[in-house]
């Protein structure tokens, strides 16, 4: 398989979880390089579903071994907690098959909290975080006081590290009228989960490029989308890291010239969760989809805002991650719909656009200009091959990879392993 990059190439939730682990079957070693538990990836084996926040999706395989690097924020109550999930479902998670960066950084109660306080103060400009702590985790670790699973893994270091910062963040939380942490309290949990972990911690890096020299193939699984990039994305409603492909570079150790390609996940329509702008947001295609059962969050359980596809986004993702090859998923959404609409440029004033502006203000503004197909309406959760979608329903993925302008490699038919087909 080479050593592969794989990106979302919308705005997060594009069905990453399920092509993860089509992709697994031909890879040695599966990466986590960036974000927390904000992510959720939904796996669906043999009708069992499991959701997945940090343990990539390479665990469901045998034989895989699977990596936390050090781009990660790690919350380690979390991180058992997925364990034990895991351990209940007959999955044994050992450190054969996992591993966890000693350089990834550790999210801490004050990180929740500063979250969810820091959103009620923006009040009606809040992000719509998953509160998970993620933002000023990595703001600790920019500011260069934050802890990492090293830290955690070792009692001593915990104890001291851990009481100057519950210390420091207890006047900031007090200031925004938030409960104090107990020093004793946290410390107690934080060791106990760190005292678990130990085993599984290790130098990634390290092993990273023995597996490179030993010829194994490696795959980075992204998380979140491009557009909640820190810097690539619709900032200030991003997330705090590098989801794009660069990110799988310094998330982990490997650097660029070892990797081989990168894969873009989008689906065949867009969507959101969170504030920030999505131009082409539809009500009618939110109320069916949502209608259907889907489009509702792995992680908060939020219902999705859903558009029509983008196709300036997606180009805009091509660019940005250097994508190689497009896996589209979720096409059987639009099986009923009449007349789908892609947005092939943005209008803006007098202003046509065919990039995305970086300005959060003015793509909120942005008027879709689109083009119509018409809808295949025949159910496509059945298909087995190329040859079985109906023709509409191949020229239409045609037309949106042509858009965005990679190669079509994958079309999604549902959440299963069987509903892949390669084309
Ligand atoms: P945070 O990552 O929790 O700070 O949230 C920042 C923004 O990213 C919010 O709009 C979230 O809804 C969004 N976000 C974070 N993780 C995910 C994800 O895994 N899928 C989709 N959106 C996400």
């Amino acid at each position: 398989m080479a050593n592969t990059i794989l990106v979302g190439a919308q705005w997060g939730d594009e069905g990453k979880g399920k092509i993860i682990d089509v992709l697994t079957e031909s890879a040695d070693v599966v990466v986590r390089y960036a974000g927390g538990n904000n992510a959720g990836h939904t796996v669906i084996v043999n009708g069992r579903k499991s959701v997945l926040h940090l343990i990539p999706s390479g665990i469901l395989r045998k034989n895989k071994l699977c990596v936390i690097g050090n781009g990660v924020v790690c919350d380690p109550l979390g991180l058992v907690h997925e364990m034990e999930g895991l351990a209940k479902h007959g999955i044994k998670v050992t450190p054969k098959n996992f591993v966890l960066s000693e350089t990834a950084h550790v999210v801490l109660p004050y990180h929740r909290e500063l979250d969810s306080q820091r959103e009620v103060i923006k009040g009606k400009n809040k992000i719509g975080t998953t509160k998970r702590g993620i933002g000023p985790a990595y703001g600790d670790k920019a500011a260069r006081v934050g802890l990492r699973i090293a830290d955690l893994v070792d009692s001593a270091k915990l104890k001291e590290k851990l009481s100057a910062r519950i210390k420091e963040n207890n006047i900031v939380l007090k200031s925004l009228g938030a409960k104090p942490l107990s020093f004793k309290k946290v410390f107690a949990e934080y060791d106990k989960a760190g005292r678990f972990l130990k085993p599984f911690v290790q130098n990634t890096v390290v092993l990273l490029h023995h597996a490179i020299r030993r010829g194994e193939d490696i795959l980075f699984e992204g998380a979140q989308g491009t557009f909640l990039d820190i810097d690539h994305g619709t900032y200030p409603f991003v997330t705090s890291s590098n989801t794009t492909a660069g990110g799988a570079c310094t998330g982990s150790g490997v650097p660029p010239h070892r990797m081989d390609r990168v894969v873009g996940v989008m689906k065949a329509y867009t969507t959101r969760v969170g504030e920030g702008p999505l131009p082409t947001e539809n009500q009618e295609i939110s109320d069916l989809l949502h209608g259907m059962g889907r489009e509702f969050g792995a992680t908060t359980g939020r219902a999705r805002r859903c558009g029509w596809f983008d196709s300036v986004a997606t180009r805009h993702a091509t660019m940005v991650n250097g994508i190689d090859d497009l896996a589209v998923t979720n096409l059987d959404g639009l099986d009923t719909v009449e007349t789908i609409k892609v947005c092939i440029a943005y209008r803006h004033g007098k202003k046509r656009y065919d990039y995305v502006p970086n300005d959060a203000a003015i793509l909120a503004q942005c008027e879709p200009v689109y083009a119509e197909f018409e809808g295949w309406r025949t159910p496509t959760d059945k298909c087995k091959s190329w040859k079985q979608l109906p023709p509409k329903a191949r020229a239409y993925l045609k037309a949106i990879a042509e858009l965005t302008g990679a190669k079509l490699y994958i079309a999604s038919v549902g959440p299963g392993r069987e509903q892949t087909i390669f084309v």
